[in-house]
């Protein structure tokens, strides 16, 4: 089969190492790719959000199978796209998609079909908006632009001046665009979150081994949010009670909610669930892979991903086996020096034979932000790299992780040094 995959990062690029397992798959190409990518696929410089440049491209290449790994094209309906010219995909449609791409849509299902989640109200006025959090007069308070802000549109607000300035930077200056004309004001719930990746072909769901992100920039989860600075699977506090729970309680009423309101899920859906006191609770779905927990998630996967995608896209995924290696997995981000908010480019990046360090055992890694220059691989983005290691145990994957990220260099990198401390807290 000749697959085109749509995206230029790290979850990309992890998904391109496993589909390139599969006995299926022949010519693999992504778009746009980066510098690492192209060592693994051919590369063509087409934005992922340019639906009409892809579909014209899908159609020349002749492409048996698409996978849209990034949320934007999806929501823009690139899978409606392709399907119009013949290109099953792997991916949700467009109204589908809207799981993500409206906070507004994702907190009105829940509460319409009775899924657990913070409480909330949707605004379209700020002055509204900051009536109601004054009258609340409880913080922190939770401040979410409705639309998509590359995972930046969720503010918690210590005070009502922090609202008062959140909601004016969303809703007035308008810093997301057009993703800020509705707001969400949400409850603060506390615990443990742990991120869920399924499998969905609009009946049926399977979810992934768990995962854990890790968002701060600093180590001690302080500095800003970021796109995640790290991941570890399993996730310890997702215990095999709590599976169930989430399953029952979660993950089959939503696919059911997307079947009655006429948009059924297919693709891969993201649960991202905070366990509080009172149970576990959605945050957020995604309607996508994460990154960087596709990082980490996809290594142990031991079924075909192609066959398990394509099951999405058939509607056979009851059939399908999707099975995980009982080991564990850590992945750490190597970033640009200043991300997430301002950076340089362009940096050697020292210590890679074709992007990869063939000298460590059960490493991979994973290219976010990297182009390939005169001089060799350089820095392209804030995320630059995702060093991933595999063991039998989270303890030894963390240290095959970290010792390989040793061996990389480029002026500026940062890492946190403590991705998935708190994770082995938990398994003590
Ligand atoms: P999101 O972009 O929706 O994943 O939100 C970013 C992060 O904000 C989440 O991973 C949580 O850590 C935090 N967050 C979002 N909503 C809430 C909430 N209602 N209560 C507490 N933390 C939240
Ligand atoms: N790592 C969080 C996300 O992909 O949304």
């Amino acid at each position: 089969m000749k697959i085109l995959v749509v995206g230029g990062g790290g979850r990309e690029h992890a998904i391109i190492r496993k589909l390139k397992q599969s006995p299926q798959c022949g010519e693999i190409w992504c778009a746009p790719g980066n510098g690492g990518i192209a060592c693994d696929a051919k590369c063509k410089n087409i934005k992922a959000t340019d639906l009409d440049g892809m579909v014209a491209f899908a159609k020349e290449e002749g492409f048996d199978y698409a996978v849209v790994a990034q949320d934007d094209p999806l929501a823009l309906g690139m899978v409606d796209r392709l399907a119009e010219i013949g290109i099953p995909s792997f991916g949700p449609n467009a109204a589908a998609a809207r799981i993500e791409a409206s906070k507004v849509f994702s907190k009105d299902l829940m509460k319409k079909y009775h899924i657990p989640t913070a409480d909330y109200a949707v605004f379209n006025d700020p002055a509204k908006a900051m009536q109601y959090i004054e009258q609340r007069g409880k913080y922190p308070v939770v401040v979410k632009a409705d639309g998509l802000a590359l995972g930046k549109g969720v503010l918690i607000c210590q005070t009502e001046q922090e609202a008062r300035e959140g909601l004016k930077e969303i809703m007035l200056d308008k810093k997301f665009g057009a993703s800020g004309n509705q707001v969400v004001v949400e409850e603060f719930l506390t615990g443990p979150e742990v991120s869920v990746l399924s499998f969905a072909d609009g009946k049926t769901v399977k979810p992934m081994v768990s995962s854990m992100d890790h968002k701060r920039a600093l180590d001690g989860d302080q500095g800003l949010n970021t796109g995640g600075m790290g991941t570890v699977a399993p996730n310890p506090y997702y215990t095999p009670e709590m599976a169930e729970r989430c399953m029952k309680e979660i993950f089959l009423p939503t696919m059911q909610a997307m079947q009655a309101e006429g948009c059924p899920f297919k693709g891969c859906l993201y649960f991202g669930l905070m366990l509080t006191p009172d149970g576990p609770k959605v945050i957020e779905y995604n309607c996508r892979f994460g990154d960087p927990e596709t990082q980490v998630v996809l290594p142990l996967l031991e079924s075909d991903l192609l066959q398990v995608m394509q099951a999405t896209t058939n509607g056979t995924l009851d059939k399908t086996e999707v099975k995980f290696s009982a080991g564990a997995a850590a992945c750490v981000i190597l970033a640009s020096g200043g991300y997430p908010v301002a950076y340089e480019k362009g940096k050697p990046i020292e210590g890679l034979t074709d992007g990869q360090l063939p000298g460590c055992k059960d490493v991979t890694v994973y290219h976010s932000g990297t182009a390939q220059a005169d001089q060799g691989l350089v820095t392209a983005g804030g995320r630059v790299l995702g060093v991933t290691a595999t063991a039998d145990t989270l303890p030894e994957a963390l240290k095959k992780a970290y010792a390989a990220t040793e061996q990389i260099h480029f002026e500026g990198m940062h890492k946190r040094t403590d991705i998935g401390a708190r994770a082995l807290n938990a398994l003590k």
